[in-house]
């Protein structure tokens, strides 16, 4: 998969990108990641990629004369248009089978806004896939973006060296619970201990309590995910 990021801020992507599992995907060319400085698209003597809005208010609001130019000379650096996604309060909020769904794409190109959003004609003319990572407000789509990228590539085949651990994840299709409780070596700290059955050695049945255990924790703290209804993304994957 081909990720282009458009930003103001490509600064803020470096250590992220260079990191653990991503370094990782990239390296292997599993993950190809582009980053775009939409600055490169000012072409004022001042760089302004931002304005007052119309009709007054706080605030300021990405240009469209810079914006759609920019993502437009994206798209064409490769034969695959690709899905433009713009990170945004107002999007549809990125759930687990929103990741599922992004994941089948061959490409995304990630448009991170700034200040109060973007100008409406930069909506109307290229139709991105606007998401939200949460009812929150961030200073910018940066972070958004990064969240995408990471819970994206955990879905693309070979980036975890354990292929169980993604489709067991909790939230995916085929797992509404949370993960059960987990424990490693010492067996015992500060008089509390492991419980016992993961000690046992029966497989059976510590499968049987991590079972019960995720579907008691679930129940617990997100009840919801036990009773709502969002269908399973429909992959047209093989895997
Ligand atoms: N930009 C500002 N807030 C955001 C959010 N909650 N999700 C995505 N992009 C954003």
């Amino acid at each position: 998969m081909r990720i282009d990021i458009a930003t103001l801020f490509p600064g803020m992507f470096e250590s992220y990108l260079s990191e653990s599992i991503l370094e990782n995907a990239i390296s292997r060319d599993l993950i190809q990641i582009k980053l775009h400085n939409m600055r490169d698209w000012a072409h004022d003597k001042h760089n302004t990629m931002d304005d007052r809005p119309f009709g007054g208010g706080p605030g300021m609001v990405l240009k469209v004369d810079r914006v759609v130019p920019c993502v437009e000379a994206i798209q064409a650096m490769d034969a695959r248009p690709g899905r433009v996604v713009m990170l945004t309060p107002q999007g549809r909020t990125l759930t687990q089978r929103v990741v599922e769904e992004l994941s089948t794409e061959d490409r995304l190109i990630l448009l991170c806004g700034r200040y109060e959003g973007f100008d409406q004609r930069i909506v109307d003319i290229l139709q991105p896939d606007e998401i939200s990572i949460g009812d929150y407000v961030l200073n910018g789509g940066e972070v958004g973006a990064m969240v995408i990228i990471d819970s994206v590539m955990r879905l693309i085949p070979d980036v975890l060296g354990d292929e169980e651990s993604a489709s067991t994840d909790s939230f995916s299709a085929g797992n509404r619970l949370l993960e059960e409780d987990q424990y490693t070596r010492p067996r015992e700290y500060r008089g509390r201990s492991v419980p016992e059955i993961l000690l046992s050695g029966d497989h059976g049945l510590i499968e049987e309590w991590r079972k019960t255990n995720r579907r008691l924790k679930t129940f617990a703290r997100r009840p919801e995910l036990l009773f709502e209804d969002e269908p399973p993304f429909e992959s047209n994957r093989t895997r």
